[in-house]
C-alpha cells in the first residue's frame, strides 16, 4: 500500500475536520456535536460504531478480513474554558471555550487513521478499535470508557498528544513514567470567628492555613526520596469576606499533587491529610481534606516504545525522534495504559522559532496543523500496523 499517497489525498479532509472542531469546541461531557460528527464520519467508512460511550464518547471498530490482534487507538476530544486569542481564521465561535490543548487535532488524526486503514481492510489482520474519549481535561472520561468495556479483547493501546513547544516534524517518546499522576485536593478549615482585635477569643483559620501551606512543602523536601519526583502546589487560598477586622471562621486551600510512583502517591495523599488535620487540631480548629480522584501516572511499555521508535525513525528520520523527559502534567490516557501495554507519544506541532510558540492551555495556543497532522496520521497508522503484526 502507498500510505503517503493515501494520506496526501485525505489531508484536506483531515485539516477541514480539525478546523471545524476548533471552530466548535465543547467542554468535557458536552462534546455532542463533536462526537456526532465523528460517529457519522466513521459510519461512512463502514466501521462498527457505538455512540454515547461514557456519555459523549464514541467507539469504532475496524475489523480486518482475517483474525489477529486488537490494537486500540485512543484520542481525547474535549476543549477548555478559555477565551481564544490566537487570531486564526478558524477561531472558536463559542465564547469562553477553546481547543487550547490540541484535542481537536487528536480527534481528527484518529478519525483519519481509521479512514486510511479502512481502505486496506481486506488486507488487515485483526481489529483496530478507536476510542474517542470525552472529558480528558477534567480527568473524568477515560475511566467510564474502560468500565464500559472498551478494553475488552484489546492487546495494546496507542495514543498521541500534540506538543506546541516542539517543532513540527519531531516526535518525542520515553519508556516508563512519562506523565504524572494528578490528584486535586481541597482542605476545608474550621476555627472560630472573632473580632480581629480580640484574637484570643477566636481560632484563626488564616494563620492555620498559612502554617499548613508552609508545612505541606516539607512533605516533598523532607519526606520524599530526593531522587523520586513529586509536586505539591497550593493554588487557591480563600478566607474572609474582604474585611480588615474579622477573623474568619473558615478557610479553604485548593491544591494539586503530582507523582509518578504509585506508592509515593499513596503516601503523600495520606500525609497531606495527617499534616493538615494535625496542625488544625494543634491550633484549636479542625481540617477536612477532600480529594478529586485523579488519574494514575502515564507509564509507557518499554518494548512497545522501542518498536514505536523504529517505526518513527523510518517516518521522520533518526535525529527527529527525541527521548523527552517526563512531564508533571497529567493525562487520563493512564487509565488505558495502566491496564494494557502501550505507547503515548508527543507529536511536535510548533514553529521552529520557539518565540512563536505558546504553551498548551494558553489563550493564543497555536499548532502548525498542516505539517503536524498528516505526519501524526502516518505515524499512528504505521504504529498500528506494526503492533498488529
Ligand atoms: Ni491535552
Amino acid at each position: 500500500m502507498n500510505l503517503q499517497e493515501t494520506i496526501a489525498e485525505l489531508t484536506p479532509s483531515l485539516l477541514e475536520m480539525r478546523r471545524d472542531f476548533h471552530r466548535h469546541p465543547e467542554l468535557g461531557f458536552q462534546e455532542v456535536r463533536t462526537s456526532a460528527r465523528l460517529a457519522e464520519f466513521l459510519e461512512g467508512l463502514g466501521l462498527e460504531v457505538t455512540r454515547g460511550v461514557a456519555q459523549t464518547g464514541v467507539v469504532a471498530r475496524l475489523k480486518g478480513a482475517r483474525p489477529g490482534k486488537t490494537v486500540l487507538v485512543r484520542a481525547d476530544i474535549d476543549a477548555l474554558p478559555i477565551q481564544e486569542e490566537s487570531g486564526v481564521p478558524y477561531s472558536s465561535q463559542t465564547p469562553g471555550v477553546m481547543h487550547a490543548c490540541g484535542h481537536d487535532g487528536h480527534a481528527a488524526i484518529a478519525a483519519h487513521v481509521a479512514a486510511v486503514l479502512a481502505r486496506y481492510r481486506d488486507r488487515l489482520e485483526g481489529e483496530v478499535r478507536f476510542a474517542f474519549q470525552p472529558a480528558e481535561e477534567i480527568v473524568s472520561g477515560a475511566r467510564p470508557m474502560v468500565e464500559a468495556g472498551v478494553l475488552e479483547g484489546v492487546d495494546c493501546v496507542v495514543g498521541l498528544h500534540l506538543y506546541s513547544l516542539m517543532p513540527a516534524g519531531k516526535v518525542g517518546v520515553r519508556p516508563g513514567p512519562s506523565m504524572a499522576a494528578a490528584d486535586a485536593f481541597t482542605i476545608h478549615l474550621r476555627g472560630r470567628g472573632a473580632h480581629a482585635a480580640m484574637p484570643h477569643e477566636g481560632v484563626d483559620t488564616v494563620l492555620m492555613a498559612s502554617q499548613i501551606v508552609v508545612a505541606l512543602q516539607s512533605l516533598v523536601s523532607r519526606e520524599t526520596d530526593p531522587v523520586a519526583t513529586a509536586v505539591i502546589t497550593i493554588a487557591t487560598v480563600s478566607a474572609g469576606e474582604g474585611a480588615h477586622n474579622i477573623i474568619p471562621e473558615t478557610a479553604e486551600l485548593k491544591g494539586t499533587l503530582r507523582t509518578f510512583d504509585a506508592g509515593l502517591r499513596e503516601k503523600l495523599i495520606r500525609r497531606i491529610g495527617e499534616l493538615s488535620k494535625g496542625i488544625a487540631q494543634a491550633m484549636g480548629g479542625s481540617a477536612e481534606v477532600t480529594w478529586l480522584p485523579g488519574s494514575p501516572a502515564v507509564v509507557n511499555d518499554p518494548q512497545m516504545v522501542e518498536r514505536f521508535r523504529q517505526v518513527a525513525r523510518q517516518v521522520v528520520g533518526e535525529e527527529a525522534v527525541l527521548e523527552v523527559p517526563p512531564v508533571m502534567g497529567g493525562d487520563d490516557m493512564s487509565e488505558f495504559l495502566n491496564r494494557r501495554p502501550g505507547v503515548y507519544f508527543w507529536l511536535g506541532a510548533g514553529d521552529p522559532d520557539p518565540r512563536k510558540n505558546r504553551p498548551h492551555h494558553h489563550p493564543a495556543f497555536w499548532i502548525d496543523d498542516e505539517r503536524s497532522l498528516p505526519l501524526g496520521t502516518e505515524l499512528m497508522t504505521r504504529a498500528v500496523l506494526d503492533f498488529l503484526r
